[in-house]
C-alpha cells in the first residue's frame, strides 16, 4: 500500500454528475495510510448530502479493492452563504450577471435559445454580452450574421463584435473558418479564462453564455473564474432528451449555480396552415423536472422552421420579426428571465470561491465529433 496505488485507486471515483474523477478534478487533499488502514481527505464544491455520501461509497469501494482493510473519508464541504455572500471571485468585473445556457445533449436549441433570450433581454433595455463557449462547435457568428467578420484586436485585447443590440465574442471569430478544433481539457480551461480576461466587454447587465452540450471542463471552468449568477437549461421535450436535462440541473446544483428555469424547446408544431397543434417530440414534459429542481418553464418554444431559418441566415427571429408568436415567446422568457436574476441578486449570490481548481490537462483530446452526438465533452 502506497500513495501512488491509492492515488490511482480514487482516479476511478467519478464526481457524480461530471465524467471527470475526483484526482483529475484536484478534490484530494490528503492520503494517509497506516498498515492497511487508509484515510483519505476531499473537499467538494456541492453541498448536497447525496453527492458526499456517494463519494464516501465510491472512495470505500476502490480504495477497499486495492487491500485496504479500514478506509476513512473526510469530506470537506464549503458552507453555502447563499444569504450573506459576497461574490466571489470574477475574473470579468465589467459584468454584473452571468447566465449560463445549458444542456445535457447536443442539438436541442441551447445555441438559438442563446442568440434569442440574449436579443430579448437587449430589447428591454439591458446591456447584453454574449459568449460562444462551445468551442468545439462556435455557431453563433452565423446565426448573428457575422460569420465573416473578424474582431478588432487593441494591443493584446479583442474588442467584442457587435450584432442586433448585443456584444459577442466566439472562438469561431477569432479562428480561421473551417479549422479543426481539437481541445484538450487543459485548452479548454485558458480559452474560456481568456474569453473573460482577455476580451474588452463594456460595462454589461447580463453575459449570456452559450455552453458546449454536456458537463466538463467548460461548465466547471467558468463556474470557478465567475459567479454565475443563474443557470438555464434547454431541453427538448422527450423523456431521452430530459433525462440528459437532469443531468445538466443536476450540475448547477453541484456548482452552487442558481437555476433561473428551463426552456422547453421544439415543444411541439403549430401548423401553419390550420393552426392546430401537432405533438411532434412531445410537449410540456418538462413541467415534472422542472419542479424536481425547484424551478420552472421559462418558455416553451414549438417547432417552426422560421426559427431554423433565422438561425441560418443569421437574422434572428426576435429582432427582424418581433410580432410573431415565437418572438413574442422568447421576449416573455427573456422578462422573466430578468425577473430571476433579480431575485437571485436580492437573495444574496452563491460564492464560487471554494469550488477547487481543475488541474490542467485531462487525458482526451474532444472534436467536433463527440459534440454533435450530443455526448458530454467532459473527460
Ligand atoms: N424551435 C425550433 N424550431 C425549429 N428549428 C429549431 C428550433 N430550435 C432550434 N432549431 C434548429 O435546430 C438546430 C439545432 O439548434 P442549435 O444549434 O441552437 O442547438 P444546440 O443545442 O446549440 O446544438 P449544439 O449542441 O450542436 O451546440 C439548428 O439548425 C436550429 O436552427
Ligand atoms: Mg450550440
Amino acid at each position: 500500500m502506497n500513495e501512488e496505488l491509492v492515488k490511482s485507486a480514487l482516479s476511478k471515483v467519478i464526481y457524480p454528475g461530471f465524467q471527470k474523477d475526483i484526482v483529475s478534478f484536484g478534490f484530494v487533499d490528503k492520503i494517509e495510510i497506516d498498515g492497511s488502514d487508509v484515510s483519505v481527505e476531499i473537499t467538494i464544491t456541492s453541498s448536497a448530502d447525496e453527492v458526499k455520501s456517494e463519494l464516501q461509497r465510491g472512495i470505500d469501494l476502490e480504495v477497499s479493492k486495492i487491500g485496504a482493510e479500514k478506509v476513512s473519508v473526510k469530506v470537506n464541504r464549503p458552507a453555502v452563504p447563499r444569504e450573506t455572500s459576497s461574490r466571489g471571485k470574477n475574473i470579468a468585473p465589467n459584468v454584473k450577471n452571468f447566465v449560463m445556457v445549458s444542456s445535457g445533449k447536443g442539438g436541442v436549441g441551447k445555441s438559438t435559445t442563446s442568440v434569442n433570450l440574449a436579443i430579448a433581454l437587449a430589447m428591454q433595455g439591458k446591456k447584453v454580452g454574449l459568449l460562444d463557449a462551445d468551442i468545439y462547435g462556435p455557431n453563433i457568428p452565423r446565426m448573428l450574421g457575422v460569420e465573416n467578420a473578424k474582431p478588432e484586436i487593441i494591443g493584446n485585447k479583442v474588442k467584442p463584435m457587435e450584432a442586433y443590440g448585443i456584444e459577442m465574442i466566439s472562438m469561431g471569430s477569432l479562428m480561421a473558418s473551417g479549422e479543426a478544433l481539437i481541445w484538450r481539457g487543459s485548452l479548454i480551461i485558458k480559452a474560456i479564462q481568456q474569453f473573460l480576461t482577455d476580451i474588452l466587454w463594456s460595462e454589461l447587465d447580463v453575459l449570456v453564455i452559450d455552453m458546449p452540450p454536456g458537463t466538463g471542463d467548460a461548465q466547471l471552468t467558468l463556474a470557478q473564474s465567475v459567479p454565475v449568477t443563474a443557470g438555464v437549461t434547454v431541453t427538448t421535450p422527450q423523456t431521452v432528451a430530459l433525462d440528459d436535462a437532469e443531468r445538466s440541473l443536476n450540475m448547477f446544483k453541484k456548482l452552487n449555480i442558481p437555476i433561473a428555469g428551463v426552456v422547453e424547446n421544439m415543444s411541439g408544431f403549430i401548423c401553419p396552415e390550420t393552426g392546430k397543434e401537432y405533438d411532434i417530440f412531445g410537449k410540456g414534459t418538462s413541467e415534472d423536472l422542472s419542479k424536481k429542481y425547484d424551478t420552472f418553464i421559462l418558455s416553451e418554444i414549438p417547432i417552426e422552421p422560421k426559427v431554423r431559418v433565422g438561425g441560418d441566415s443569421g437574422k434572428p427571429i426576435t429582432y427582424t420579426n418581433p410580432d410573431s408568436e415565437i418572438a413574442k415567446r422568447y421576449l416573455k422568457a427573456g422578462e422573466r428571465l430578468w425577473e430571476e436574476i433579480e431575485d437571485i441578486n436580492s437573495r444574496g449570490v452563491v460564492s464560487n470561491e471554494e469550488i477547487q481548481p481543475t488541474t490542467g490537462a485531462s487525458a482526451c483530446s474532444t472534436g467536433n465529433s463527440s459534440h454533435s452526438s450530443g455526448g458530454s465533452c467532459g473527460c
